[in-house]
Parts: C-alpha cells; structure tokens; sequence
C-alpha cells in the first residue's frame, strides 16, 4: 500500500529557494520539504560568490537594473528585473536577522560600502562593486543558516533521501496520467520515491513548489553538484507546464582543470580582484575580445573566448593568474579557494592555475509569473528550475542568489494567499503508484550507457558553440535513447537512477529543440550558421510545452 503524507505546501528541492520559502510559509501552514540527497546537498551549498545588491552610495537600482539587462542582450522583462533589483537590499537584511554572517569592511568606512559597511565584490558584467559574500563560501554560510531553522520549526518536516518521480495534476478532462477532478489543471502534490525503503509514497499539498535548481548533470563536465539533473524542469513540462529559453545554458569560464577536481569552479571573484586569463604561453588574451571589460566581460564572451583560444592552440587549459597580488590579500579574501588549490598542488599566491569552462548554470526554466507561478495552478517554480524572465539570454554574475530570494518572498506570499481564497475543493485520492508488472532490472548497464552517452553528446553537440549539423546529430540521437528510456521505465522497478536518467534526457531534449528553434545567435546560445542577433524576429523567448504526461 502506498504511504499517504498531506501538508498545506510541499517544497521538492532544499537549496536557499526551497529553504527561504519553506520559512516563510510556515507562518500559514505545515510544509513538507522533499529532498533527494542529504538536506545540505545543494547547488546554493556550492556558491561561492555572492548575492548581487546595491548597498554602496556610488551604486543605484538603474545601475543594477541596467547591467542585468546588458547582460542579457534584449531578452530580460525589465519589470522583472527592476522588481528583483528593488527588493535585494531587504533580502539581504532579513538574511542578516536570520544570522548569516557576510563580510563586512570596518577598515573602508567610505561611500562605497554603503550603511551596512559591507564588503562588496566585483564580478564580470557589474559596471559597480555590488557583491555581497561570506568569505568565498557564500552559499555554504547561507544554506547552514537556513537549515538551522529550518530543522528548529514545528511546521515543516524534512524528508531526506526522497526523489519526487512525478507531478500529481488534477484535470477536469480525462487525459493519460492525470487525475480526474472538478476543475482543470491544478497540481495536488507527487509521487516521491523513498530512496532508503524503495517505497513509493504519495505527497498531497494544497500548494507544490520545485526548487530544484539546474541541470549542469546534462554535460559532461560542469560545476554543478551531481543532484543537478534537472528534475523540477522535467516533472512541470511531463505535467504539460511551458518552460522557456532552454537554449541559453551558461558555461563558467574558469572551473580548474585537473583530472581529480571534479565540479570545482574558481570563483569569477577572483577576477573581480584583478586575477587575468592566460593562454599556454602565458600571454593576457581577452582584450582581443572585450577590449574595455577584458577579463571582465559577460561570461558568454569569456566563455567563447576561451574555447576559440584553446581549438586554436590545442591546449588542454587556459590560466588563471592572481599571483601579482600580495599573497596575504589573497589568502584572506579566498581563503576556501587557496586551500583547495594547494590540495592538487596549485599555490594561487604564487602560479597561475589551470582552468577550463563548464556547464554552470540553466538561464531558462520552467515559465513563471511576477508571483513564481507556473501555468499550473498551485504550482510555482523558483530559482534555477525556473525561468522569470530576469536572466534572458546571459544571467549576470551572483544575480541568481538574489532571484531565489526574492522569489521565495513572492511566491510564498502569493501560496498563501491563494490557498486562503480557495477552499481546498474536494479532491479524490490520488490513485495509488502502481508498480503494475514491473521487474527488477537486470540491465542496469543501460542506465550508465545512456547516462554518459547523453553527457557526451551534449558537451559535444550542444555545448559553447553550435552549428545546425550537430544539432541535427544530437537530435537524432536523443531521440533513440528517450524511446529506449521509456520501454525502460515503464518495464522495470523504478530506482533513484532511473529517475534521474529520465530527467536529463527530457531536459537535454529540451535544449536541443530550444537550440535548433532560435535561428540567431544571442547571449550565451551560439550557432556558427547564424552569428548575428540584428533579426529582430528573435527578440522573444523560446516556449516549449507538452499537455499531457508520459
Ligand atoms: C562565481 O563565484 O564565479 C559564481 C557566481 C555565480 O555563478 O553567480
């Protein structure tokens, strides 16, 4: 029999967007957080940056608003961002009452740092010193504080090893995998597989949440944990939501390059404070493509940059060089940084250190409203799993922390307030998970065969630069393995790694067909057929969605 668990909302994802909306939810009702690894494994536990928000005297919200908008060449709302931009100052606030600890400057009492004497950091694209950070550990300090209270609330119960499978919809029209209800399209909760038990348990909520970050998983080489595999971005677009501008996937310019480090991303900070790329032979290269901003630039500039230096050298890396600074600076402003170096023998104060890019960060997501809502009703997506509207074709540096804040704020608000309108109409049951005739596998060996396969094919296909040829390829290839993973998983048990395989195989579809839709090239999405972005036909998000589930 199927374990039955009812809460007012159900948060699936536990990074610093489900955790602050979990938080403030709980003032109204009970919350259940679902999570498929240990609560603290996060992609927001991996940032390293910062928060962007304008705190200095020399700084404003047009400022902010303006670089964000560059940054994302013509495909930001601007209502979004001046809203976003608007309300960081007060989310960094309520972070500091929460007890995060951010560096402050007591030395610099100047203009600069503003009235709270935050010490600020600088990143690609902010024409201002704006980023907000806790040493170079930023999201570890903010997901420890948000887990301590998190952990201290009576309302919200934690439920660790637990992979939501699916969305649970409500359709007034009988269609295969939905539930047959009174009204249309409404989310009631997921089927969650309790990963300890191999049980399948059935979570309803008045109000469903994904926060479940990206989907660095889809590529082979990334610096995102192994928990990102796009699973909040497969479930809504299974559930028939619209998801958007999937093409645009930032790569981070500098993650290091040795065989044994996997996902280790070398802070744009580090930039920030005077760090240069270098070619194989030591030579400064980005004034070539950015001749103002140089190391500076957007991330697509620096990320293409690289990958044109190295097809042209044949070299395995580039470098990163702060070794002209005083090395007692460095130390203490990086202080995670230079001992994670010194681990694979690198010394930061001394040499520069071998970086390549990777697959950082998903600019697209499930489509949300001003409030985080999907086009499913009770259902939001925030953070990395959504697409707001904010990031357009290049998120700019550490605006992405501040998005899932705001978000958590906004979205949790509007939950509330609509389950409060709404009585909770009279739902059935959701069935029962039914295992029908499903075995164990014996042929796990298609899971790990398809898995790197998928990886492979999209760092090679669909990676920093593209071309119509290997878009066609990775197309046609997908396409076998998604028939191969659905016989799969509708013939054998379902396991956490099945999940997970079906998901990024959803999700690289879905970049593949969003990649092979824009016939321009835009922000981080560039096709080697079309190099230009002057059609003006371009100027508007790429929307994909299914109606019903498979
Ligand atoms: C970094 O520290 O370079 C990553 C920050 C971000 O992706 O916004």
């Amino acid at each position: 029999m199927t374990e039955d668990f009812k809460s007012d909302f159900l948060v699936i994802g536990s990074g610093i967007a489900g955790l602050m909306f979990a938080l403030k939810a709980s003032r109204y009702g009970t919350v259940s957080i679902v999570t498929k690894k240990e609560i603290m494994d996060s992609n927001t536990a991996l940032a390293q940056g910062g928060i962007a928000s304008v705190f200095s005297h020399v700084d404003s919200f047009d400022l902010h608003t303006q670089d964000t908008l560059d940054s994302g060449q013509g495909l930001c709302s601007k209502e979004v961002v001046e809203a976003v931009v608007k309300d960081g100052p007060g989310m960094i606030r309520e972070l500091i009452d929460l007890g995060v600890k951010f560096n402050l400057d007591m030395e610099h009492k100047t203009a600069e740092h503003g009235e709270l004497n935050l010490e600020l950091g600088r990143e690609g694209g902010h024409s201002q010193k704006r980023i907000v950070h806790a040493e170079d550990m930023t999201g570890k300090e903010l997901e420890a504080v948000l887990v301590r209270h998190v952990r201290d609330n009576p309302q919200i119960q934690v439920f660790e090893d637990h992979i939501a499978i699916d969305l649970i919809i409500g359709s007034a029209r009988k269609k295969s995998g939905m539930l047959l209800t009174a009204h249309e399209n409404y989310c009631c909760g997921a089927y969650v597989l309790d990963r300890e038990f191999s049980s399948v348990k059935t979570f309803q909520a008045k109000s469903t949440l994904l926060a479940t970050g990206g989907a660095g998983k889809v590529y082979l080489y990334t610096s995102n944990p192994d928990i990102a595999t796009g699973d909040g971005i497969a479930m809504a677009y299974r559930a028939g939501a619209t998801v958007a501008n999937l093409e645009f996937v930032q790569f981070h310019p500098t993650c290091l390059y040795h065989p044994e480090a996997k996902n280790f991303l070398i802070s744009e900070a580090v930039r920030g404070e005077g760090g240069v790329l270098l070619d194989a032979d030591g030579n400064s290269f980005m004034e070539k493509y950015d001749p103002q901003q140089k190391d500076l630039a957007c991330r697509d500039v620096v990320a293409r940059a690289i990958d044109t230096e190295l097809k042209k050298s044949g070299a395995d890396s580039i470098f990163l060089d702060i070794s002209h600074k005083n090395a007692g600076f460095v130390k203490k402003r990086f202080p995670n940084l230079h001992a994670r170096c010194l681990e694979y023998s690198y010394d930061m104060t001394k040499d520069p250190v071998p970086v390549v890019p990777a697959a950082h960060y998903m600019c697209g997501g499930v489509a949300t409203d001003m409030n985080g809502k999907t086009d499913i009703e009770r259902l939001y997506a925030i953070g990395e799993t959504a697409c707001t509207g904010l990031h357009g074709a290049n998120r700019l540096a550490s605006n992405s922390l501040l998005e899932a804040l705001v978000y958590a704020d906004k979205a949790a608000t509007h939950a509330i307030e609509q389950i409060q309108e709404l009585q909770f109409l009279s739902i059935p049951e959701p069935p029962p998970w039914d295992e029908c005739d499903t075995v164990d596998s014996d042929e796990l060996i298609m899971v790990t065969q398809n898995w790197d396969e998928i990886r492979r094919l999209m760092w090679n296909y669909v990676g920093i630069v593209r071309s119509d040829k290997r878009l066609e390829r990775a197309k046609r290839r997908i396409e076998i393995m998604q028939a191969e993973i659905r016989e799969y998983y509708w013939d054998f048990r379902i396991t956490a790694d099945l999940i997970e395989l079906r998901n990024i195989a959803v999700v690289a579809e879905l970049i593949i067909d969003s990649a092979t839709h824009r016939k321009e090239s835009r922000g981080l999405h560039y096709n080697i057929a079309y190099p230009n972005k002057d059609d003006l036909r371009w100027l508007k998000d790429t929307v994909l969605r299914k109606s019903i589930m498979n």
